[in-house]
């Protein structure tokens, strides 16, 4: 530390004593944060100077500054939203503008049902679906299958996002008012013996299943689904041995139409 003395009238020292003892601080305190504050001011004055001195009068509305951001691809090939280091600067109502946007646009849709809402993914969604990727009890027909590492959430959710981006239909994240994520369903484009079809998903928390509500999320999505893409048939996927899965797929109205699929158990609707 190195010591400055300043020299002050000695009315001026009073009130400095004064102030730093009401304030309960030193006076050597006291100067060394005034000074300091007084130094970032001028700075910062001294950019807005500079700012507006170079201002050359352009401006730009809140869509035009979001599309430059949505422009850039993220590291994982996502073009619809900022990337992760931007969407942190984004933060409060620039990042609700963000997906306001997105979503008034057409691009996303979010669902409710008489428990749960639907929403698209996003950046954050991560740890839920890790947490519920990696349960085992999520994998039970196939736990090999069950995420090992964080990573593999990162790019599951980022080519979940990449569905939505392109093709404005995806998969949805399912909550239960207030904020819970309890789980994932919905629709994806896809191909079944050169037959464009709408591909469904499902995967709940264990602690949520058995009370309807994959049935009654997964519902939502197809009914949405079916509206905008009338022409596609609905297909699952399911392992033989998946009998919940099966079970579900029935109750949503699907039937199996064939049993030697590569993958299994190909059901349709
Ligand atoms: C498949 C899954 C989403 C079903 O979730 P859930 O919470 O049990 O679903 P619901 O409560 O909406 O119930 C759906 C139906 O399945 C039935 N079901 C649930 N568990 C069952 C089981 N072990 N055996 C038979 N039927 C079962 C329910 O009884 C219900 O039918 P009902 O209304 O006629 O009684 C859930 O088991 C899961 O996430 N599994 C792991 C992920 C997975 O396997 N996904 C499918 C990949 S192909």
């Amino acid at each position: 530390m190195s010591t400055i003395t300043v020299e002050l009238p000695d009315e001026s020292a009073v009130l400095v004593r004064k102030f730093a003892d009401s304030e309960g601080v030193t006076v050597s305190d006291f100067a060394r944060s005034a000074i300091l504050e007084k130094i970032e001011d001028s700075f910062d004055l001294q950019e807005l100077h500079e700012a507006i001195s170079e201002d050359n009068g352009e401006r730009f509305s809140i869509d035009e500054v979001l599309e430059e951001l949505l422009a850039r691809p993220n590291h994982r090939g996502v073009f619809y939203r900022p990337e992760r280091q931007n969407l942190q600067e984004l933060t409060g109502k620039a990042a609700e503008a963000h997906f306001e946007a997105l979503y008034s646009k057409g691009t996303m849709t979010s669902l409710t049902t008489e428990r749960l809402a639907l929403r698209p993914p996003h950046d954050g969604d991560e740890d839920a679906v890790f947490s519920i990727h990696s349960d085992p009890r999520t994998y039970q027909h196939r736990p090999e299958l069950a995420m090992k590492n964080r990573d593999e959430a990162f790019e599951l959710l980022a080519a979940w996002q990449r569905n939505w981006a392109e093709d404005g239909i995806g998969y949805f994240v399912v909550f239960r008012e207030p904020a819970e994520i309890i789980g994932f369903t919905g629709l994806r484009f896809s191909e079944e013996q050169g037959q464009k079809v709408l591909n469904l998903y499902y995967r709940f928390a264990p602690e949520a299943q058995g009370r309807g509500y994959a049935a009654e999320a997964a519902a939502a999505a197809i009914d949405w689904a079916r509206q905008t893409h009338p022409e596609r048939p609905v297909v699952a996927i399911i392992d033989p041995s998946n009998a919940p899965s099966a079970r579900l797929a029935e109750k949503l109205g699907l039937h199996l139409q064939t049993a030697d699929h590569e993958q299994g158990h190909l059901y349709r609707r």
